[in-house]
């Protein structure tokens, strides 16, 4: 029996993992302290009254037998689906129902989404960037290639013109920079992956911090991305499904490489290896799409950028060099001192007892950067932040 040797290849453990284990280390060696965690974004507001409503009806419905639902439709209740659809229609997207694909949240399509292409193609990852595409690819045994995210442009890295890859992975609003790619931007990648017949795997779990007139919402109101990008969505963060787990994935009909459909070999994927998101949750998430729904959800959405508003106040007074924040719920941040990324984060651990997200952890350019999240209490946020700017002003 031979093992998948590629897993000899990925780092350990999984970037929040690790963190995890080191924060609980610490905690027992030094019981009794505040810890306050901004380090993996998860959300801490609660799921909306009209969500948590469907949720229970739903409920009560599997208890009753002429309502009760047993597996449903593969790709996920026309009711959901129709919701997806219409809130697409906001930015001029128009999306079939039968290329929208119910998912348990965007984490496990990015990686799942590597069973469509054949190990021997060449992977194109911004560094830095959510880590789950890099480990997914070195799973797969692919050659990765990087393009390289800094100040200087912005951490929206371009394409260069001898640049070749057959599979790239853009996020935008970025995580972990928090910076998001201009309808110009992100026409010239588009332009690039049709040129190469290379297909984007687009990451817009943080598409509801968008603020910043212009910047697209979905890789899809970018002409001709239809035929060259997938595109991956989640609840987690616009409606505090980190823990309730429902998002989806549009695969274009119009998607087609060697005269075959990728949405075909999506929907063969997933019906072989997936059995739809749960009744129960789906409901949940339809209510999360109605007016109500969607207003509540922004409300947290606010909630968590004013968070991200007072990390970033702390830090300028303490005259630290950071961006994010705006259409993102990420601040990152320069380490003081020169310190590398886990340097600070013990460092603020120890000193400050704040938890954050070493840049490292998200590729080589974020070895002098760090990540903060505003999702957050408010309360905790607050605290948080007058730790940090006196340990910064300190050093
Ligand atoms: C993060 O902190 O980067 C995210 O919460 C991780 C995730 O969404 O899986």
């Amino acid at each position: 029996m031979k093992l998948n040797r590629n897993f000899e290849n990925l780092q350990q453990s999984y970037l929040f993992i690790d963190i995890a284990r080191r924060v609980a280390a610490y905690k027992e060696k030094n019981p009794g302290t505040d810890v306050i965690r901004l380090g993996i974004g998860d959300c801490t507001r609660p799921l909306a009254a009209p969500v948590v409503q469907a949720l229970a009806q739903a409920s009560e419905e599997q208890g009753v037998a002429e309502s009760f639902h047993g597996y449903g439709p593969e790709q996920g209740y026309s009711f959901l689906r129709a919701a997806i659809a219409s809130y697409y229609a906001r930015w001029g997207v128009n999306l079939a129902e039968d290329e929208i694909f119910v998912s348990e949240g965007a984490k496990s399509d990015v990686g799942n989404l590597t069973d469509l292409f054949d190990a021997d193609n060449t992977v194109l990852i911004p560094d830095p960037v959510y880590p789950v595409y890099v480990d997914s690819n070195i799973m797969a045994g692919r050659r990765i290639e990087y393009v390289d995210g800094s100040r200087e442009n912005g951490f929206c890295p371009l394409p260069g013109a001898a640049q070749k890859a057959d599979i790239l992975y853009l996020c935008s609003p970025n995580n972990p920079t928090g910076a998001a790619y201009t309808r110009a931007q992100l026409a010239q990648w588009v332009a690039w992956a049709r040129q190469n017949g290379a297909v984007i795997l687009f990451d817009a779990a943080y598409e509801a911090f968008i603020e910043t007139e212009g910047v697209p919402h979905s890789i899809f109101e970018i002409d001709g991305a239809q035929e060259c990008a997938i595109e991956v969505c989640s609840l987690s963060k616009t409606a505090g499904f980190t823990g309730t787990r429902c998002g989806y994935t549009v695969v274009p009909k119009a998607l087609v490489r060697g005269g075959t459909s990728l949405n075909a070999m999506w929907s063969r994927r997933q019906t072989t290896k997936f059995n739809e998101v749960s009744y129960v949750i789906q409901r949940g998430a339809a209510a999360a799409f109605t007016p109500q729904g969607m207003a509540a959800g922004m409300e947290n959405v606010a909630y968590y950028k004013k968070n991200a508003a007072v990390i970033s106040g702390a830090l300028t007074a303490a005259g630290v060099w950071h961006c994010g924040g705006k259409d993102s719920p990420y601040i990152w941040l320069a380490c003081p001192g020169g310190l590398d990324s886990w340097e600070f984060f013990d460092l603020l651990l120890e000193k400050a007892n704040v938890v954050g997200t070493p840049g490292a952890g998200f590729g080589k350019n974020g070895e002098a950067y760090f990540r903060l999240t505003g999702f957050g209490g408010a309360e905790q946020t607050a605290e948080a932040a007058r730790r940090l700017q006196k340990l910064l002003e300190s050093l």
